[in-house]
């Protein structure tokens, strides 16, 4: 919801003129139909939902050409040395997570993802860990750094490398000598995984190694054994990173073939840490090709950003000159980054992934059902920015008040949508909730409390509670989330609004999305134990330009799958609103687009059919039918329901009296 109150009638037709010129642009983001290249590495691997990556030394952000590249072009980072053993924990018990924070933290604001590197590894350990000779005081060093470091990035590492190259050169097959295993055994591998599953339940695991391309290998071959035994036997492991430091030559002419055996057995596999020396255009296109034949090949991390900075700067292996210039290796990787993307999308989709959702949707609109009800001293103009949740037989509708004077919040329940015209409306300003600006609410259960929640913004996000969602006294007086604005909203919101918070919570944590008129989403955390208190951490989510990353975003939960949905509202180029959506695997991931572009729209006119007549021709603000009522917003996967609001098209003026009316889309290209 965009308080536009405080935009007279000229500011508002100026706002959607720029809309229009904004979008027409060439290379406007949302112009651009799904599959058209995109001219960064991070955004050319997100159209087919991988991640392009980078490893990043903390000695270097300092550096302006640095970060400018690492920040226009890659969606993911490793820290280079600053969370291996002899950084974090160089004496015993003793944790330097700082330059480790650093890189997290950084990444975290640009919503790029974090790879973590690495947990145990026989390198960069020190002394104090190589020397002991006791298994019984080795074991619980290891289990301790491993639960340590994790605990302390829990929620920020998208997958740890819990064991490196723990497997030997030349033609055993079999485990180098290092400490763990000489004094451990080689079961320490499995030791390490189950230590680290019960860490962070929800980081990826997993096994990274060099020399591991080449299917026929000795060494590709004993990795390939244990993840099997590993996955037969229940071992958790979810990933196996190949490093990939290649020769001028590339890599190995089975390297595809190693992908896919393993990705076989029900792994991911990531290209972890790729350089190639001199950086030949073929062998970083055919490195990348191998990746998006894979489906559960996910990502690739390149070992540094500029030839300088690269651990074999000698041979100039990377992407980017010591000047910061795009190399001719820069242009066939985007390129192979596009090659197969179309493919990819129409292919099967990866079995991780099991993408329930179709990567395009038709809907069919019902009339408006839901108009604004009048009484002696509620003169409303519009209803807006409904939310609703099925519970006790019953629909129980949210929705924003609009008029010119300001905005405040309803509440209605009815058994049917055929009852939705003539429900009573509550108007909640008679409550405790109070009058004034309060909008744009959103309704949900918590299992944990027993309390229904409604998030609204005031101008801060807030709360009330209530134990009985059909009693619309039953509401307590509004609460903020947080203290005040923070900082990286009131650093980025520019002309913009702080509008339409949204709350949803997976096991471990809840988070607070918010958008703010200027083409940024924001996220905040907290663990489910703490909330409604405790939000920080507020990156930015995902971003845009205004226009194409306005406002309104719903975050989802699809049920029977591990994606998460965000939908955000859009302005199209016809100035109409419009929604875009991307998936995820977790939510404090980063987002990949499904269906969000303007051609290929998650809900439009364009893709939206009206057999009661076309009676809006915005698709603005709304809130899927969830197939539950709780904190974890979940939806279905198929058939899906999505309550809107719409306009009279000839409708104009002051955009707070808008006739807003709400409407039920229902999906027609359900395949299940
Ligand atoms: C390298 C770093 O790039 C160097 O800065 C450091 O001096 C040594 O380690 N395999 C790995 C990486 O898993 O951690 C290594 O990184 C390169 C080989």
């Amino acid at each position: 919801m965009n308080p536009l109150k405080r935009l007279g009638r000229r500011r508002a037709s100026v706002l959607a003129l720029l809309a229009v010129a904004t979008l027409v642009t060439p290379g406007a983001a949302t112009a651009a139909p799904e599959g058209v290249r995109a001219s960064t590495l991070g955004a050319q691997a997100a159209q087919s939902g991988r991640y392009f990556g980078t490893a990043v030394a903390a000695g270097r952000l300092g550096d302006g050409t640095y970060t400018g590249i690492l920040d226009r072009e890659f969606n993911s980072v490793t820290p280079e040395n600053e969370m291996k053993w002899d950084t974090i924990e160089r004496s015993r018990g003793s944790f330097n997570f700082g330059p480790g924070d650093q890189i997290a933290n950084r990444a975290a604001a640009r919503g790029q993802r974090l790879r973590g590197h690495t947990l145990v590894w026989h390198q960069q350990l020190p002394g104090w860990v190589s020397s002991i000779r006791d298994a019984n005081t080795l074991r619980s060093v290891m289990n301790n750094h491993i639960t340590q470091v994790m605990n302390h990035y829990k929620g920020k590492v998208y997958a740890w490398d819990v064991v490196n190259e723990a497997f030997a050169d030349g033609g055993s097959g079999q485990m180098r000598s290092s400490v763990f295993r000489d004094v451990l055994g080689t079961g320490f591998i499995e030791q390490a995984f189950r230590t680290a599953r019960s860490a962070d339940p929800s980081a990826k695991l997993c096994y990274n190694d060099y020399n591991i391309e080449n299917w026929s290998d000795a060494k590709t071959q004993g990795v390939y054994r244990m993840v099997r035994d590993f996955k037969a036997r229940g071992v958790p492991i979810d990933c196996v990173g190949l490093q990939s430091h290649f020769g001028a030559g590339g890599p190995p002419a089975g390297f595809q073939t190693t992908l896919s055996n393993f990705a076989a057995l029900g792994v991911d596999v990531q290209i972890t840490e790729l350089d190639i020396a001199q950086a030949p255009t073929a062998a970083y296109a055919n490195t990348v090709r191998a990746c998006m034949n894979v489906a559960r090949c996910t990502g690739i991390t390149v070992w540094g950003i500029r030839d300088s900075d690269s651990w074999r700067s000698g041979e100039n292996p990377l992407l980017f000159d010591r000047n910061g210039n795009k190399k001719p290796a820069y242009q066939s990787t985007l390129t192979a980054l596009g090659g197969s993307a179309a493919a990819q999308r129409t292919g099967a989709p990866s079995p991780r992934s099991a993408a329930a959702l179709p990567s395009s949707f038709r809907w069919s609109s019902s009339g408006a059902l839901i108009a604004p009800k009048p009484d002696s001293t509620h003169n409303i103009a519009g209803i807006k920015d409904p939310s609703v949740v099925y519970y006790n037989g019953k629909y129980h509708v949210f929705a924003s008040t609009a008029r010119s004077a300001g905005y405040n919040l309803v509440y209605l329940s009815f058994s049917d949508w055929s009852q939705a015209g003539s429900a009573t409306h509550h108007y909640l300003d008679r409550t405790a909730i109070g009058a004034g600006y309060r909008a744009a609410p959103q309704v949900f259960y918590n299992t944990q409390q027993r309390l229904w929640y409604l998030v609204y913004q005031t101008g801060n996000a807030s709360y009330s509670t209530n134990p009985d969602i059909s009693n619309p006294n039953g509401w307590s007086a509004p609460r903020n989330f947080y203290s005040s604005m923070p900082d990286i909203i009131r650093q980025n919101i520019g002309n913009g609004y702080w509008v339409d918070m949204w709350v949803i919570c997976d096991s471990a944590n809840c988070y607070l999305f918010s958008s703010d008129d200027n083409g940024h989403l924001y996220r905040s955390q907290t663990t489910v134990g703490q909330f409604p208190n405790g939000f920080t951490n507020t990156v930015i989510a995902a971003q845009d330009s205004k226009f194409a990353m306005f406002e309104a975003s719903n975050v989802y939960k699809v049920q029977g799958s591990n994606q998460y949905l965000l939908l955000v509202e859009a302005i199209g180029s016809d100035g109409r609103r419009y929604f875009r959506s991307w998936t995820a695997s977790s939510l404090a991931g980063s987002w990949s687009p499904l269906a969000a572009s303007e051609s290929n729209p998650f809900a439009k006119s364009s893709n939206v059919t009206f057999p009661a007549g076309t009676w809006t021709r915005d698709i603005s603000h709304g809130e899927m039918i969830r197939a539950g009522y709780d904190q974890t917003l979940t939806i279905p996967a198929c058939k899906l329901q999505y309550l809107y609001q719409g306009k009279d098209p000839n409708a104009g003026g002051d955009y707070n009296n808008l006739p807003w009316r709400l409407g039920l889309l229902t999906q027609t290209n359900s395949t299940c």
